[in-house]
């Protein structure tokens, strides 16, 4: 009895800090749900009011992956579906964009009549060779856009989207920073206007239904 009684207040003596552990982990959670709330609410509000006109999207000119000058003619002729990003985002990015894949794989041959483009907010790390190497694990024919500073900052206006470095702490070289950003999925039509868009964690399926509809 007595050991057993022992083990008890042990247990009982390890769930404390794991209580508290846990407690901070779920108000960190619905803090962090409430403020990504708060952002998907402005984003579709932003979407919406525009919706139908030209303000999202116009001119821009980058670079592809493979290094050729790019502009919004890139758009022409299919429909598209626009990611903004960068290929360091730990979690994010990489989800959307293997879904944005899975979409149109699974809508058989209508999906190459869609376009997916990644466009990086992270220009400086994000050269055309990593931009080419990071578009290799998406979908074949997957187009990956980077610039020079200027040329990100305006296409990003031209499709209101909004990214900020986020320092990481222990980080010396100053090189390891991420990036807070919008994580909306354009799909842009083939005149380059602003046809729909697709909030984050929007799964393959309806994607692909949405896209199918669309052709
Ligand atoms: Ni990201």
């Amino acid at each position: 009895m007595v050991e057993v009684e022992g083990q008890r207040n042990h247990i009982l003596d390890a769930m404390k800090p794991r209580n508290i552990f846990l407690i901070s982990g779920l108000v960190t959670f619905v803090v962090l749900a409430a403020v990504f709330a708060v952002f998907q609410v402005t984003d579709n509000r932003a979407v919406t009011a525009s919706t139908g006109s030209a303000e999202i999207g116009g001119p821009f000119q980058l670079t592809d992956q493979d290094g050729r000058q790019v502009d919004e003619s890139l758009l022409q002729d299919r429909l598209n579906v626009i990611y903004f990003g960068y290929t360091f985002c730990p979690d994010v990015c990489p989800t959307t964009l293997q879904d944005i894949s899975t979409a149109l794989d699974m809508m058989g041959e209508d999906g190459d009549q869609v376009q997916s483009i990644f466009i990086t907010v992270d220009p400086e790390r994000d050269t055309v060779e990593v931009v080419k190497d990071y578009v290799g694990w998406f979908r074949p024919g997957t187009v990956g856009l980077t610039g020079s500073v200027e040329q990100v900052e305006a296409v990003k206006a031209a499709y209101k989207v909004y990214s900020t470095k986020a320092p990481q702490e222990d980080d010396e070289t100053g090189e390891n920073y991420l990036v807070d950003h919008t994580s909306i999925t354009y799909v842009m039509g083939p005149d380059g206007s602003f046809v729909t868009h697709f909030s984050h964690g929007t799964s393959p399926e309806d994607m692909a239904k949405k896209l199918g509809d669309l052709l």
